[in-house]
C-alpha cells in the first residue's frame, strides 16, 4: 500500500529539478506562443512590407551616400527617374501614411492644395515625409523634386503642369541636354554617368546626321513605310524604352493622356519639340515623315500596329 503511493521524487536534487521545470515549462510555452503570433503578423497578412529586405529598400535612399563630381555636367533627372530612385520607397507601398502612387483618392485632397504648396511641403518635409524625400539638394534640385511630384500626381489622377526648367545660366547642362538634342557634340559631352539622361545623349548623338538621315531621304510615297523607317532610325532611341519620360512605344496608358489632344497638336509637339522631346526627334526629316512616324507610334499605342 505505502509502496504504491510512494513519490517518484526520491532525492532533494530531483525535487529541485521538478521545481525548476514546473516554472520553466509554462514560460517556454508562452515564449513560443508569442513568437508564433509575431511570425503570423510578419508574413500572415499578405504583406511583406516589414520583411528585412523591404525595410532596407525603403530606408536606403536616406542612408545612401553618393559621391559627386562637382565639375561633371549635370543633366536633370525626369520626375519618373527621381521617383524611381527616391520617392517610390514610401510612395509605392503607401508606407507610413504616404499618399500611394496611383491612388487617386489618396492624392486628390493633396493635389487640390496646388503645386506650389506640394513643392514647399516636399522640400520642407511633413510628418513622416522627410525633407526632399531624404535627399540632399546636391543630389536632386528643387526642380527635380518638383518633377517627381508632378510625375506622382499625374499618375494618380492629377493634371499638374510640368514645372518650368531653371534658367539656363543656373543649369547649363539642361540647356546642353535640350539643345544638345540637335547638337551631337554638346550631347556627347554631357556624360553624367550611367543615368538615363546620358544614355539619351548617346542616343541623340547616334541619330544620323541630317544629310544622311535615311528616313528623310526615304520614299514618302508610302507614308506608313516612311513613318516606320523614321521611327526605327530616330524616334526609337527614346520612345522604345521611354527614355527621359518619352511615352513608350506600344504603351496605351502612356499615350492615352496625350491622345486627348487633337492629333494636330500631337503632330506639333513632334515637329517643334516639347520638354525633353527635341523638334523632329533631333532629325531633319520632312514634316510629312515626322507625322507618319507619329501615326505609326499612335497606331501602335492603340493596339492596331499597322
Ligand atoms: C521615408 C518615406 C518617404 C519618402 C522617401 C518620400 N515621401 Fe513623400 N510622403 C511621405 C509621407 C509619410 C507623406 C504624408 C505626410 C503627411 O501627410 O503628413 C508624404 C507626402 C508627400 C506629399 C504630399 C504633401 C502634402 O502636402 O500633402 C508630396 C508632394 C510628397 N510626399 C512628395 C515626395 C517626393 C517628391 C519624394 C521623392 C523625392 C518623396 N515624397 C519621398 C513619405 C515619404
Ligand atoms: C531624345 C529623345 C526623343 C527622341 C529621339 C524622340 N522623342 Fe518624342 N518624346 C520625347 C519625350 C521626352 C517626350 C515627352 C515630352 C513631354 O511630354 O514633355 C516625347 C513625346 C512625344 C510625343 C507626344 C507629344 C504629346 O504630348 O502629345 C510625340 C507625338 C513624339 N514624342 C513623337 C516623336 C517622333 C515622331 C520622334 C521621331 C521623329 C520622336 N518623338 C523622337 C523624347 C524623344
Amino acid at each position: 500500500m505505502s509502496d504504491e503511493h510512494q513519490s517518484p521524487i526520491k532525492t532533494p536534487g530531483q525535487l529541485i529539478a521538478v521545481a525548476i521545470a514546473s516554472f520553466l515549462l509554462p514560460i517556454i510555452v508562452i515564449v513560443l506562443c508569442v513568437q508564433y503570433v509575431q511570425n503570423m503578423n510578419r508574413v500572415g497578412a499578405g504583406t511583406d512590407a516589414f520583411a528585412p529586405d523591404d525595410v532596407k529598400a525603403r530606408i536606403s535612399p536616406i542612408a545612401q551616400l553618393t559621391v559627386h563630381d562637382a565639375s561633371a555636367p549635370h543633366a536633370f533627372k525626369t520626375g519618373e527617374e527621381v521617383f524611381k530612385a527616391v520617392c517610390t520607397t514610401c510612395h509605392t507601398p503607401g508606407a507610413a501614411g504616404a499618399p500611394k502612387f496611383g491612388d487617386a483618392s489618396d492624392w486628390a485632397p493633396r493635389i487640390s492644395q496646388g503645386y506650389d504648396t506640394l513643392l514647399k511641403t516636399a522640400l520642407a518635409g511633413k510628418g513622416a515625409m522627410p525633407p526632399r524625400g531624404g535627399t540632399s539638394p546636391d543630389d536632386y534640385s528643387d526642380y527635380e523634386i518638383g518633377r517627381a511630384i508632378v510625375y506622382m500626381a499625374n499618375n494618380s489622377g492629377g493634371h499638374l503642369d510640368e514645372p518650368a526648367a531653371p534658367a539656363p545660366g543656373a543649369a547649363n547642362a539642361t540647356a546642353a541636354a535640350a539643345s544638345g538634342a540637335t547638337d551631337a557634340n554638346a550631347a556627347s559631352g554631357a556624360n553624367a554617368g550611367a543615368d538615363a539622361a546620358s544614355a539619351a545623349a548617346a542616343a541623340i548623338a547616334a541619330i544620323p546626321a541630317p544629310s544622311s538621315a535615311p528616313a528623310a531621304a526615304g520614299n514618302s510615297a508610302d507614308a506608313a513605310q516612311a513613318g516606320k523607317a523614321l521611327y526605327t532610325s530616330v524616334c526609337q532611341s527614346c520612345h522604345a524604352t521611354g527614355l527621359l519620360g518619352a511615352p513608350k512605344f506600344g504603351d496605351a496608358a502612356a499615350w492615352a493622356p496625350r491622345l486627348k489632344d487633337p492629333i494636330d497638336t500631337v503632330y506639333n509637339y513632334a515637329l517643334h519639340g516639347k520638354g525633353q522631346m527635341p523638334p523632329k526627334g533631333g532629325s531633319n526629316a520632312s514634316d510629312e515623315d515626322v507625322k507618319a512616324a507619329v501615326d505609326y507610334m499612335v497606331n501602335a499605342a492603340k493596339g492596331s500596329n499597322s
